[in-house]
């Protein structure tokens, strides 16, 4: 799919071709590159303000058939997600414009500033991500994705970031399919069905793999996991998907929240948001997908993911507000609130994990609270964690990776919206302020002094309106957050 071209490019030949222009300043150092950028901001249709942009066909004396430029703005303003969303843009037209492949021309001018193999590697991504389509439930599927991504670089470049290739397609994968699993409608992806998909992918990637049915989990009194589903017809279940080198520097546990559909249970939402309660199995779509790009990029960690699987649906078994239950680790909960119930499943595996596994991290990852996405709007994570290094590091890997986090506190104090007259907590806060922290203290209640980091990305897993180089719904957000902070750690 991706291909480096080192052909120099005042004799490089391409059928399509795409360039970022800045506004103010040359971000490219070929001379072919900027005679004719300077020939296109010479006409009247186009100026290099941000998104802005104009085809030129036979361009470079007609060695190039269709050339797409493409205005990033100020230059002083260029990040490494410029060039994320210039390939998602490019990618796009091109794909509308019904050719094969494209061409993008790496700028490699040294007066712009941002490291060489961070801007290979978000063209890669951002070109990957955009060149997908969800066709599944189509009639007719008509498949005219590119068929090839290639980027112009000299050869020394290159061969420094030849290794950049084969990294990026693992993890553009992971994230495509996170997407797919989040855009599944739940009448596809009921908790046993969903629980297979995530076992599949993992053995035909060489992980091992781990499968927790009803029973099991019944036996093994993950009592707070099997309340949530109690309303449903189909039980829960517990994926575990294993990496396991033989001599691992660290081991690291990912947990993700698995509800197929969220209707609140008998504390039942209202219609409106409703529709988007099939992507509250996100935080598991994350580590899933994570967890095939683990498989191989094979790092020197071990690393497992683990999924508890649930619907969340009102009945005559569901579990009734006043409920208690003694979850994994022992601890009662008075169940408040049966919307509440993205915290619940993961107590259960949270504390399973612990005790199994006993990490040197464990994070999670949860489409938790509407909360956290009144906080910070949807296209940021929170981050909740007592262990400030890894707070930090979960912080800069969203830099990097544009999958945008933030630090939350946890105040001690705050315990208290979570007083229970009867058991020894409650899932619902006594307040209504206050939410994403509230869920994320509850959680660390049940993980003893476990090192531990909760992200809660209720808002940027589901997206009206994605990235340039992403479609409307799912987003995939964690994937790439994940493989970049597991580099990190
Ligand atoms: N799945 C929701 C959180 C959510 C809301 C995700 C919006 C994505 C978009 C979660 O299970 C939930 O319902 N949380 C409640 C908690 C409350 C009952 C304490 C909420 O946020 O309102
Ligand atoms: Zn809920
Ligand atoms: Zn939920």
């Amino acid at each position: 799919m991706l291909k480096f071209k080192t052909t120099a490019l005042d004799r490089f030949k391409s059928d399509n071709m795409a360039i970022a222009v800045c506004e103010d300043g040359e971000i490219h150092a070929e001379p072919a590159v900027r005679e004719l950028i300077a020939n296109a901001t010479a006409l009247q249709e186009f100026t290099p303000e941000r998104d802005r942009q104009v085809v030129l066909h036979n361009a470079m004396q007609g060695r190039v058939a269709r050339c797409l430029l493409i205005g990033l703005g100020p230059k002083a303003k260029l990040t490494v997600e410029t060039f994320r969303n210039f390939a998602g843009r490019a990618v796009k037209e091109a794909i509308s414009a019904r050719q094969n492949g494209i061409d993008l021309v790496v700028p490699l001018d040294p007066s712009l500033g941002l490291e060489t193999a961070a801007v290979v590697s978000a063209l890669m991504e951002g070109a990957l991500l955009a060149n997908h389509k969800d066709t599944r439930y189509k009639e007719k599927p008509k498949n005219n994705l590119l068929k090839q991504v290639g980027l112009c670089l000299p050869a020394g470049t290159a061969k420094r970031c030849r290794p950049l290739i084969a990294r990026t397609e693992a993890i553009c994968d992971g994230v495509r399919q996170a997407r797919e699993w989040v855009n599944t409608p739940p009448n596809e992806k009921v908790p046993e069905q969903l629980a297979q998909a995530y076992a599949q992918m993992a053995a035909a990637a060489g992980l091992k793999v781990n499968l927790l049915h009803e029973p099991q989990l019944k036996r093994q009194k993950f009592n707070a996991l099997l309340a949530v589903g109690a309303g449903s017809s189909h039980p829960p279940c517990l994926v575990e998907m294993i990496h396991a080198p033989a001599k691992p520097k660290k081991s690291i546990v990912l947990v993700g929240k698995g509800v197929t559909f969220d209707t609140g249970g008998l504390n039942l939402k209202p219609s409106t948001g409703l529709d988007t309660m099939k992507a509250d199995m996100a935080g598991s779509a994350a580590v899933a997908g994570a967890m095939a790009a683990v498989a191989r990029l094979k790092p020197d960690l071990r690393i497992i993911g683990i999924t508890p699987i649930v619907e969340n649906m009102p009945s005559g078994s569901a579990t009734r507000p006043g409920d208690i239950v003694t979850s994994y680790a022992g601890k009662t909960v008075e169940i408040g609130n049966t919307d509440a119930e993205g915290r619940l499943i993961l107590i259960d595996a949270m504390a399973y994990a612990v005790k199994k596994y006993k990490p040197d991290v464990l994070i999670d990852l949860a489409t938790l609270t509407g909360a956290c996405v009144v906080a910070l709007g949807d296209k940021i994570a929170g981050v909740f964690s007592r262990d400030d290094a890894l707070a930090h590091a979960i912080v800069a890997a969203g830099e990097r990776t544009a999958e945008r986090c933030w630090r939350m506190p946890m105040p001690e104090d705050y315990r208290e919206l979570l007083k229970s007259e009867l058991a020894d907590i409650n899932n619902n806060a006594s307040s209504r302020y206050g939410g994403a922290i509230a869920a994320a203290i509850f959680l660390s209640e049940f993980i003893g002094d476990q090192r531990w980091a909760h992200i809660d990305i209720a808002g940027p897993a589901f997206l009206k309106k994605g990235p340039d180089y992403g479609a409307p719904g799912a987003t995939g957000f964690g994937v790439r957050l994940l493989c970049d902070l597991i580099d990190h750690l």
